[in-house]
């Protein structure tokens, strides 16, 4: 049965007719970078365009309209065309024949990928995402880094890599040494819990703010600590194990899944090693004191300053973990790439020690790609950065139990999840407050900015969570009722007026897919993913279904529907969002 489809490499139909057109640019020498088919940005008049005429005219030195005359002459007989022909300056407009974008439909039914490629098998791609501080109570600043970052791995998973998701927590600097060197003041010796912990920081990092000798407290304990004094491990190990479970008790609510739980401490065996090597080589620097890696190049438009290696007393820096945990990842991983999914505000971080690790060699640009995917601010309604009613900061868990109030309220509202009971309805308010929170952050373009409006994500209507499980939902009851089970085979689609353009949008699947991961940008995915539900609910609005007397038409609508479903489902599960059996 495969074999019949195996002329046709499964792809995109734009993909396949970019194709198509390369082979006519390159016979009539012209670019044939310029040959990109995509999809028609006016449906009326076609539903593919090729503006490659224009600038290869440029080049040519000729008329447009002629060159986009040559290039059909030259495609003109295949006959995969409805109709192909030349719109305004140049533009080469296409519309396909219902066979071929039936004969699409078959192959891509058949595909489990739905036209994805997979990369190479055996590469690794370590993503770093999440970055909780240890004894800090998580908060509204470490949803964005989870909720981007897990999508980014479930993305790299799907593309075929072997994708390895670590928490990289915060467990190594100052804020250790003032805990350790508070619970020291307060002669404590008893068990130490994660609300003790969030009381216990804010007052020790205030003291050492006001008190310098408080503050070389602290660090004489950090510096013990990073020495590996034996009773301040101890201790140290006490509470970070308390402060793993709280974390984990926040991101099993949120849904965000890790692979690895190792922290900035794990760079710690690699630091001596390193230093040494890198002072060796003179790429470490002492400098007033510290040790330093010069990083600025002579192109660089703004003054970059050089990375802090080791500060004067010899503590460890944000940027030296960094760097050293590329060298342990190196050795339990040996990634090809590794992705920082973090603040943009850090970038300048990032650059810093992205250029010290090309520069020691430790990540030689042909061997690991480093990507810092930086990520906007969340704010609140007023334009500035989210915080609560009395103006701190939000907890993650009070985010959450109010993203679930506020969807058990608009089940309600929408009569939605009426005859469950209590534990299915809460199961169902769960899934709904999750769709709607990472939904909301996942549609933005993750280095912009944006609002945290609860009333608009939990909405049933418009670009949402909500909206998207409510058409996935409907699809799998509309399923329920027509008695499929497993896949619908159907051999012969009919393609009617009404069906023609969910036919089409279901093949633009590897597109989307492919920019989202050149960019590792998930909003892409979620446009995709609204459009097809949007389609689906007119498709589902404008064509009979179940009431479809034509048999035949009724199988090949119920397949597309399973179809829809199934890329939906993708979709949302490469977003990090659960579907609900009913709603
Ligand atoms: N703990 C850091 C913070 O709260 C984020 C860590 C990001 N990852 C990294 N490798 N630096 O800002």
């Amino acid at each position: 049965m495969r074999r019949r489809f195996k002329g046709i490499a499964m792809s995109s139909l734009a993909q396949k007719l970019t194709e198509i057109m390369e082979q006519a640019f390159s016979a009539l020498e012209l670019p044939k970078e310029n040959a990109r088919v995509q999809v028609s940005g006016q449906v009326e008049a076609a539903q593919f365009q090729c503006n490659g005429a224009m600038p290869s005219a440029k080049i040519a030195r000729k008329n447009p309209r002629e060159i986009a005359q040559n290039i059909i002459d030259q495609v003109k007989h295949i006959e995969i065309f409805e109709d192909i022909s030349i719109g305004g300056p140049g533009f080469i407009n296409i519309t396909l024949t219902d066979t071929y974008i039936t004969e699409h439909l078959k192959s891509l039914l058949k595909d489990v990928r739905f036209g994805i490629p997979s990369v190479e098998q055996g590469q690794n791609i370590v993503l770093d995402y999440g970055g909780p501080n240890i004894a800090k109570a998580m908060h509204v600043g470490h949803l964005r880094s989870s909720i981007i970052g897990d999508s980014l791995r479930r993305m790299c998973l799907h593309a075929g890599y072997n994708a390895i998701g670590d928490v990289h927590m915060g467990d190594w600097g100052s804020p250790m040494g003032m805990i350790l060197s508070e619970l020291e003041l307060m002669n404590f010796d008893g068990d130490i819990t994660m609300e003790m912990l969030a009381e216990i920081y804010p007052k020790a990092s205030n003291a050492c703010k006001e008190d310098k000798a408080r503050m070389a407290l602290a660090r004489a304990a950090t510096h013990k600590l990073q020495n590996g004094d034996e009773s301040y491990t101890k201790l140290w190990r006490e509470f970070i194990d308390v402060s793993i479970v709280g974390m984990k008790k926040n991101f099993d609510a949120l849904g965000v899944h890790f692979d690895e739980w190792k922290g900035e401490s794990d760079a710690h065996p690699f630091i001596d090693d390193m230093v040494k090597d890198l002072r060796s080589k003179n790429i470490a620097i002492d400098s007033e004191g510290a040790l330093i890696v010069p990083v600025a190049q002579d192109s660089d438009k703004k003054e970059l300053p050089p990375l802090m290696l080791l500060k004067s007393d010899g503590a460890v820096l944000y940027g030296t973990t960094d760097l050293a945990t590329i060298i342990e990842r190196k050795q339990s991983h040996n990634p090809s790439k590794i992705i920082y999914v973090v603040d943009q505000r850090q970038a300048l971080h990032f650059e810093q020690v992205f250029r010290a690790a090309r520069k020691s060699g430790i990540a030689p640009e042909d061997k690991i790609e480093l990507i810092h995917a930086g990520f906007g601010t969340m704010n609140g309604s007023d334009g500035k950065p989210f915080k609560t009613r009395a103006g701190g900061v939000m907890r993650l868990e009070e985010l959450i139990s109010m993203a679930i109030e506020k969807a058990q309220s608009r089940l309600n509202e929408a009569e939605l999840a009426k005859d469950m009971d209590k534990a299915e309805r809460a199961s169902v308010a769960h899934k709904v407050a999750i769709a709607a929170v990472k939904f909301a952050d996942l549609q933005n373009n993750r280095s912009a900015d944006y609002i945290f409006d609860i009333d608009r994500m939990t909405s049933f209507e418009g670009k949402t969570g909500p909206y998207l499980l409510y058409q996935a939902v409907r699809i799998q009851s509309l399923l329920r009722k027509a008695h499929v089970q497993g896949d619908i085979i159907c051999e012969e689609f009919k393609i009617t007026d009404g069906d023609r353009s969910l036919a089409l949008l279901l093949s633009e699947l590897p597109d989307h897919f492919a920019s989202a991961m050149k960019h590792y940008t998930p909003h892409l995915l979620c446009d995709y993913a609204f459009k097809l539900a949007q389609e689906f609910s007119s498709f589902y609005g404008n064509c009979h279904i179940l009431s479809e007397k034509d048999e035949a038409l009724k199988l090949s609508r119920l397949a597309l529907c399973q179809q829809t479903h199934k890329q939906l489902s993708l979709m949302l599960e490469m977003l990090g969002i659960e579907i609900p059996a009913r709603m």
